[in-house]
């Protein structure tokens, strides 16, 4: 390789974004051992109601059980390893745009022989097989999947044997993101709208781009209109902590930069006129206006693919208005989202270029670099290229 002078930060190399081989180790590493947000607690509502999410390749029930909380289990019967819900993959659901859902009532049936769990996940009946026959039904609960809440939103964790491990639980993987954004009534908050996208892109390279504004002024000239910090400097120089201010008179995130909806609730002075955002590896992340939420889950479905949830989040008291309509805040992210999702499957496709063997990072680009780190502290990263 030709020796450079530039002192640029490399990305991670090509195979990083394609390889099969990087993809399994991401699933046995990341998604398999990290907590992984994958909804909202009223997707679930009532005792006995089901969703069914895939998740690393995993079909996951989540379960509201008959206590009201939530339970999550591999979609598998213990007894001969068939679907509980038979589903196919991940099929397009158009309340949930992600599984099915439904409601099991008080059990969880397996459609092969009938194998009977309660919402507990524990083992309740199993035709004809009696327990004096060397069978003991306490042996065959459901394997757990684990769930934990937060802010109205639930997380997944495929592994929870390891999640009472010190640093390994939730609020370990949130860090400071509850206390950043106490005063958002997050949990009060509901799901007007979700739109869910399919982009032939690497999810780090989504999260990547999650994670700069580099690219803000030439990709969202809309976006800059009316948050004209976004272009300034290459978005190197945002104050996350304290909020981004928009354009005189602008304080939310519309085409008009202005919207009919109250603030929040119990917001202080920046927050009611400036614009937050967090990021929670490894596929959750959260935009946040003074009237509404957008919330990001990525779904990683190959080294090449990811589904993208966006739920659009509002107060009860703004929904139950009468003309509620969430589409001013709506119809802009949709044209926001898709320019990023479009410049993301941009770059996927030029990296698959046999001239490109990795990239590098601007200045304004350490929040991509930590992804570098991110990563590195999972998977072993070859040795830095030369430079
Ligand atoms: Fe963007």
């Amino acid at each position: 390789m030709k020796a450079i002078k530039s002192k640029l930060e490399v990305t991670l190399p090509k195979a990083f974004y394609f390889s099969d081989d990087i993809y399994a180790q991401e699933k046995e590493r990341i998604f398999c051992r990290e907590w992984f947000c994958a909804g909202r607690q009223e997707q679930v509502p009532n005792p006995g109601d089901y969703l069914v999410v895939e998740l690393a390749a995993e079909s996951i029930l989540v379960v509201r059980r008959k206590d009201g909380t939530l339970a999550a289990y591999y979609n598998v019967c213990r007894h001969r390893g068939s679907r509980l819900v038979p589903v196919a993959t991940a099929e397009p659901n158009a309340q949930t745009g992600l599984g099915p859902s439904g409601t099991f009532g008080s059990g969880i049936r397996c459609p092969y022989h009938a194998w009977t769990y309660a919402l507990d996940g524990s083992l309740r009946t199993a035709p004809f097989l009696r327990e004096e026959e060397a069978f003991y039904k306490d042996e065959f609960a459901l394997h757990p999947v684990g769930v934990e809440t937060w802010a109205g939103f639930f997380f997944l964790h495929l592994t929870p044997s390891e999640t009472q491990v010190a640093g390994r639980s939730l609020q370990d993987q949130l860090d400071g993101v509850p206390g950043r954004l106490q005063r958002y009534p997050l949990r009060e908050l509901r799901a007007a709208r979700r739109i869910v996208y399919e982009v032939a892109a690497n999810w780090k390279v989504i999260v990547e781009n999650y994670n700069e504004c580099y690219h803000c002024a030439g990709v969202h000239p809309e976006l800059c209109a009316i948050v004209p910090q976004f272009k300034k400097d290459g978005g190197g120089d945002l104050d996350w902590e304290h909020g981004i201010p928009h354009k005189e008179g602008a304080f939310t995130f519309s085409f008009s930069g202005t919207t009919p909806r109250a603030p929040f609730p119990g917001l202080d002075g920046d927050e009611k006129i400036r614009h937050k955002g967090e990021l929670v590896y490894p596929n959750f992340m959260l935009s946040l206006s003074a009237d509404h939420v957008a919330a990001f889950t990525l779904w990683p479905r190959g080294p090449l693919h990811t589904t993208i949830a966006c739920d659009f989040l509002f107060h009860p008291t703004e929904i139950a208005k009468p003309g509620f309509d969430p589409s001013d805040a709506v119809d802009f992210w949709d044209l926001v989202n898709r320019q990023d999702w479009s410049i993301c499957e941009n770059v996927q496709r030029g990296m698959s270029s046999r001239v490109f063997e990795f990239g590098y990072y601007a200045p304004m680009e350490s929040w991509s670099l930590d992804i570098r780190r991110y990563i590195g502290e999972r998977i072993p990263l070859p040795a830095r290229p030369e430079q």
